[in-house]
């Protein structure tokens, strides 16, 4: 098994493995998504654009009629999540901070889903013969697929408007560390840059994450909280898989 990773998007093209693509976006698309799985989400639609978003909320609106018809109004049976500069956009009904994602709000309800990184990252990566997201919060339960289910795997650093994030590729050296220790698998240059990357930082993660450009811009916009939350280490023992244009809980 070859394990590589792709430090900026740009390092990663389409169609570029027909074999596993980890899509890793720490800061914190990766763990919104975790978490409103965890919390009992029907699926998760990721989508490219705030547009999309609105036209593919239309279609599933009329599922949703169709569906609860003859309930006295029910509310919808979707949400349309994410964020642009790190907020929630105008008109949606959450952004894409973890501690929205209570069950309260997410059990039993289809997502649609767009953020400036994570959600480009993963339609990209369409394609790939198992398409699935990692980060620290599920990082045992990622690493238990991947030795199961063993093919070439790609670790794609969702970074930030297509430049270099430090906390992705840190993590994505944290999954190389794991599954270097089997002795079965090749890795290449870059991944092995980020191994040596996680070496140097794992004992202070939490500090890491506030010297990073995306953790400092948000503690600018009052979402320190999130960076804690976005660097436990397996909190969820859940694998998000993206298959048939959802995304969906394994
Ligand atoms: C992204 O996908 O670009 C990020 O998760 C942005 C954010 O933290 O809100």
């Amino acid at each position: 098994m070859i394990i590589d990773v792709a430090l900026t998007p740009a390092a990663f093209e389409f169609g570029q493995t027909d074999g596993r693509v980890v899509v890793i976006d720490v800061l914190r698309a990766a763990c919104t998504l975790i978490t409103a799985l965890a919390n009992g989400a029907d699926r998760i639609i990721p989508v490219a654009s705030v547009e999309e978003a609105t036209i593919t909320a239309y279609s599933t609106d009329a599922a949703d009629r169709a569906r609860n018809s003859g309930t006295g109004g029910s509310p919808p049976d979707h949400l349309k999540c994410g964020e642009r500069g790190g907020q929630r956009i105008e008109g949606f009904n959450l952004g894409n901070s973890p501690q929205e994602y209570t069950a309260e709000a997410v059990q039993g309800k289809t997502l649609i889903f767009t953020t400036t990184n994570g959600s480009d990252a993963l339609l990209k990566a369409l394609g790939a013969a198992d398409v699935i997201i990692g980060s620290f919060t599920n990082l045992s339960a990622v690493v238990s697929r991947i030795r199961a289910l063993t093919m070439d795997t790609t670790f794609l650093c969702a970074g930030e408007q297509g430049n270099f994030s430090f906390e992705d590729a840190v993590c994505a050296g944290m999954f190389v560390d794991r599954l270097g220790k089997s002795g079965k698998s090749e890795m290449t240059d870059s991944a092995e840059a980020a191994r040596i990357l996680y070496h140097h930082f794992r004992d202070d993660l939490s500090s890491l994450m506030r010297k990073t450009f995306n953790g400092k811009v948000l503690v600018g916009l009052g979402f320190e909280a999130d960076l804690d939350l976005c660097v436990e280490l397996d909190v969820f023992d859940i694998v998000p898989v993206f298959s048939d244009g959802s995304l969906t809980g394994q």
